[in-house]
């Protein structure tokens, strides 16, 4: 047996000033569109901008459904949209805020297990690292990579790996 420890790194950063400029920017945008979510059934309201290489943001902000799985939570909406728009640039920042009745939440907002995933296939499309900012009011984490937020990750790697039959 053998015991292996994988390391993540998180950022934490007091207020929205301490950030670079560029990244307040982007948060901006994410809490911008926050207030434009679709969230009747939760009442918790999401919002991402993404950043693409080529310089472009795209917001987007969680969109749910009586059914529930079939809403969408808003780093998808926002990641979709701009891949859909630009194939062929990286994600470079992805910011994602969250209120609860128009307020910003105290903890750090956490992306979805599914969303983690899209993050991570992204990166792997790319082969470029994502940035990855929460917004909260209590701190604001900065990741520099999808391996910091999913951890042994599943993806086309391992879909090409070889078996041996037994
Ligand atoms: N949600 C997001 O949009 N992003 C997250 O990071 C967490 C959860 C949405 C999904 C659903 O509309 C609502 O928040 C409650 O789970």
């Amino acid at each position: 047996m053998k015991t292996t420890e994988i390391r993540i790194i998180v950022h934490e950063f007091k207020t929205i000033g301490e950030l670079p400029e560029n990244d307040q920017n982007l948060l901006q945008e994410a809490r911008r569109i926050t207030a434009m979510a679709y969230a009747p059934y939760s009442g918790f309201h999401v919002g991402a901008a993404v950043l693409l290489g080529n310089g472009h943001i795209f917001t987007g902000n969680n969109q749910e459904n009586s059914a529930y799985p079939s809403g969408l939570c808003a780093e998808r909406v926002a990641l979709f949209y701009a891949n859909a728009n630009f194939p062929d640039s990286e994600v470079r920042t992805i910011a994602v805020s969250a209120a609860k009745n128009g307020v910003l939440v105290n903890d750090a907002v956490k992306p979805c297990g599914s969303c983690r995933q899209a993050l991570a296939e992204a990166e792997v499309r790319f082969e470029k690292p994502i940035r990855i900012i929460l917004d909260g009011q209590d701190s604001i984490l900065v990741l520099n990579g999808v391996e910091s937020l999913l951890p042994l990750s599943f993806s086309k790697k391992d879909l090409a790996s070889p078996n041996t039959p037994r």
